[in-house]
């Protein structure tokens, strides 16, 4: 079970008043081992143009609205990064944040926003802060070219279907700060020959031809900003846990919990672009996640702590919040069905 989908669950579990609803079975759609919809398969004409128009966009980002295109008006993405350098497989893999499913789980509460949002604002999220860039008009041909191919890989996935193999595995994080010292000598053996010992990876061509990274920079200016969900320690963790080095699956991870934490912990010690007013992100508070560093630092916890951990007391401090806010919440609502005469006189 993956825990921002649970996340989301209890969101509503604390907000809806009547089951009625809520007893209805919820379909499970595993990715692991279930087959990916083929390009091939699709018929000539003008829904797979548009369907490898988006294959394009997100596997050759760079090439198509990256900040080095001729057209000045198409640079979109801030940085070289293709959205297929985090999705892996053409967005398939499971545990490596596939799309496949998204078109059935969108629109969906989003702490980040405090709001439901679509596939598009989503898709807008990675562009602003994974890619760096701009968001992209909702009318935009490369938007539709988006939501088409994610469309296309989330067929045969019922609407509002629980997704296993979502997200990033929960791998088990030490109860502990983490070490970049030690992370520094996991890159060096295990990370370095690929991203490059200054992680500013390598690219395909010559700086300025719009070609991309055969290897992606980690870390530096041309990396993902400090407002992406991959500059979040426990999501970074967990991506490297089960994706990193280059051929390590969840079925076949190559290093253990504390290497990943500690090497996460040192390619986010480094320096990477700045997304402008991170305050208003999480405006609720209450769900703002514990390894979100940057203010405002809720919990009693110090910057450090929400940046490097020890997660475990945090997420018992956000428990014991939730717990709190749904504690009154309840009570609120005993209050109102009790004073029917004066709810209705302060409307
Ligand atoms: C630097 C890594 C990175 C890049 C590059 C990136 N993303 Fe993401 N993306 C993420 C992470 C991390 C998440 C969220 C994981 C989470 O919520 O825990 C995410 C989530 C998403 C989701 C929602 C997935 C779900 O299961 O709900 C969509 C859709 C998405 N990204 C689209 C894009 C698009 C389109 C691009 C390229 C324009 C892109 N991403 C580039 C890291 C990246
Ligand atoms: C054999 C080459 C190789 C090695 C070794 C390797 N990577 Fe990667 N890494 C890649 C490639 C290629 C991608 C882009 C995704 C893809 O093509 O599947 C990537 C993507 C990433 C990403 C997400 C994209 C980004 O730019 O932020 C992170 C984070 C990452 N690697 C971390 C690591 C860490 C940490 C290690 C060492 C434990 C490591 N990698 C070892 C090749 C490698």
């Amino acid at each position: 079970m993956n825990i921002r989908r649970t996340a989301v669950i209890s969101v509503w579990a604390a907000l809806v008043t009547t089951a009625s609803w809520a007893a209805e079975p919820i379909p499970t759609v595993n990715l692991v081992g279930r087959p990916v919809p083929q390009l091939d398969s699709l018929p000539e004409g003008p829904y797979r143009a548009l369907v490898l128009q988006g294959h394009e966009l997100s596997t050759r980002t760079f090439a198509v609205i990256g900040p080095e295109v001729k057209d000045l008006r198409k640079r979109y993405a801030g940085n070289n990064l293709a959205c297929t350098s985090c999705h892996q497989a053409e967005a398939s893999k499971p545990f490596a944040i596939p799309w496949v499913g998204v078109t059935a789980t969108f629109p969906q509460y989003r702490g980040r926003e405090d709001q439901i949002s679509t596939v598009e604002e989503r898709i807008n999220g990675c562009m602003e802060r994974s890619m760096n860039g701009k968001p992209l008009p909702l009318d935009a041909p490369e938007m539709k070219a988006f939501t088409t191919y994610i469309a296309f890989l989330s067929r045969g996935v019922p609407v509002g279907a629980q997704i296993e193999g979502a997200a990033v595995l929960p791998s088990v994080v030490p109860n502990r700060r983490a070490d970049p010292d030690a992370g520094s000598i996991v890159y060096a053996a295990k990370c370095a020959a690929c991203h490059g010992a200054d992680g500013m990876g390598q690219r395909t061509g010559q700086r300025g031809d719009a070609q991309g990274y055969t290897f992606p920079p980690l870390w530096g200016p041309d990396s993902f900003n400090n407002g992406a969900g991959m500059n979040r320690l426990l999501t970074i963790t967990r991506f490297i846990r089960q994706n990193m080095p280059l051929g390590a699956s969840h079925t076949a991870a190559v290093l253990n919990d504390d290497e990943a934490y500690d090497v996460a912990a040192f390619a986010l010690s480094k320096p990477r672009p700045v997304k402008a007013n991170l305050e208003a992100d999480f405006p609720a508070r209450w769900n703002k996640p514990i390894d979100a560093a940057f203010p405002p630092y809720m919990l009693g916890a110090s910057a450090d702590q929400y940046r490097y951990g020890p997660f475990p007391p945090l997420a018992e401090k956000q428990r014991e919040m939730a717990d709190r806010r749904k504690a009154e919440m309840a009570a609120i609502r005993a209050r109102s069905s009790a004073e029917p005469a004066s709810a209705a006189k302060d409307k």
